[in-house]
């Protein structure tokens, strides 16, 4: 079994780039959702705290069987801890033995922005060049590099209640972009935009921008309401937009349509992929890919990883499952 662990998932991007690796991990993630019907799907098991979740998210086809699990704890930064932190295991469906196990703090930051930038495909302007992120934390930079891999990002305007979050920002991706703008307000931050990501965290529901702000044409990729009683933007601004989700059943719980119900979403992002609905359709439409995280994700990334893990020999080999001449004589490894 392979283990993959932090250091060997920075050599493997590192070896990869980050960039290549994200157009691998978009075109997975477009062809796992294209074939939405052959997983095994079920809203995620969350169990909630007053302070956070903490959650385990399956998804298997008829080869591969994966789980996450992940937190969401918006105050943990506060003393010095992520506020999503999270493990992914894969294993084979005919043996039912696992494959490996492997951090996904970074993947999952890295899957999130995949997902923002296949979305961000289908919905966003094709010339959009200007991206606000409003909320700079650990997500943030992931989303700006995955949607600069399909789009002609230029300008960010960035806007978090935390200072030091957009320093740190703008010391991490100067060089990526034309211009980085650090914003004194929501309001400053979205003013002239086409893209807006939404990546804030804390446990309430708070409403960022109103629907007056909004301008024909934008796309909002709402990621930072992912559980209940946790959202970003009003009610209003939800039902004069074109609204996606990942999966009904799962987002009716945690997504933005919390608020609403099922009659308010358009579309799931698989109808989209296979042009059963139509994506954007005018340079007029407000978009929201209202996307909260989704198990078929992350079987996605964790079968990119296996697969360049084992072309490229990154990860350990370890010895978690017992290997036996005789399978019934399990006690023999304590003798
Ligand atoms: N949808 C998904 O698949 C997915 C995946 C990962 C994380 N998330 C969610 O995305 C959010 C961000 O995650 P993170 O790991 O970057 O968290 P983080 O704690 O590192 O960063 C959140 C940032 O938001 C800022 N913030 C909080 N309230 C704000 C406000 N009203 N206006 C502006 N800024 C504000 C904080 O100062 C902080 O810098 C979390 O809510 C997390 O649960 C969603």
């Amino acid at each position: 079994m392979r283990l993959l662990d932090i250091p060997a998932i920075q050599s493997m991007i590192k070896h990869i780039g980050l960039k290549t690796f994200y157009l691998q991990l978009i075109n997975q993630l477009e062809s796992d959702f294209s074939q939405w019907k052959k997983f095994n799907k079920s809203p995620r098991h969350a169990t909630y705290y007053d302070h956070g979740v903490i959650e385990l998210m399956p998804c298997s086809d008829d080869e591969l069987y994966s789980f996450k699990f992940v937190n969401g704890h918006p105050d943990n930064t506060k003393s010095g801890k992520l506020c999503v932190a999270a493990m992914g295991l894969l294993a084979d469906v005919e043996s039912g033995y696992t494959l490996m196990i492997s951090e996904m703090t970074i993947l999952t930051a890295i899957r999130t922005a995949a997902v923002s930038a296949l979305g961000a495909k289908y919905l966003a302007r094709p010339n959009s060049s200007r991206l606000s992120i409003i909320g700079t934390g650990a997500q943030a930079e992931f989303q700006a590099m995955a949607l600069l891999a399909v789009l002609p990002i230029t300008d960010i305007y960035i806007y978090d209640t935390d200072t030091l979050a957009m320093d740190k920002f703008v010391k991490n991706l100067s060089s990526e972009f034309k211009s980085i703008t650090v914003c004194d307000s929501v309001d400053q931050a979205i003013d002239n935009t086409d893209i807006i990501v939404t990546a804030t965290a804390a446990k309430k529901s708070v409403c960022l921008f109103t629907e007056q702000q909004i301008k024909p044409g934008t796309h909002i990729h709402a990621m930072g309401g992912d559980c209940p009683g946790k959202t970003e933007l009003s009610q209003a601004l939800l039902k004069k937009s074109k609204l996606i989700v990942e999966f009904t059943e799962q987002s009716l719980i945690e997504g933005e349509i919390q608020q609403l119900g099922a009659e308010h979403i358009y579309a799931e992002l698989w109808q989209i992929i296979n042009n059963q609905l139509p994506g954007r359709v005018d340079n007029n439409e407000i978009t929201i890919f209202d996307s909260v995280g989704f198990a078929l994700e992350d079987l996605s990334t964790l079968k990119l990883v296996y697969r360049l893990a084992q072309d490229y020999n990154f990860g350990e080999q370890v010895y978690l499952t017992p290997e036996l001449d005789n399978p019934k004589d399990l006690y023999s490894l304590l003798k």
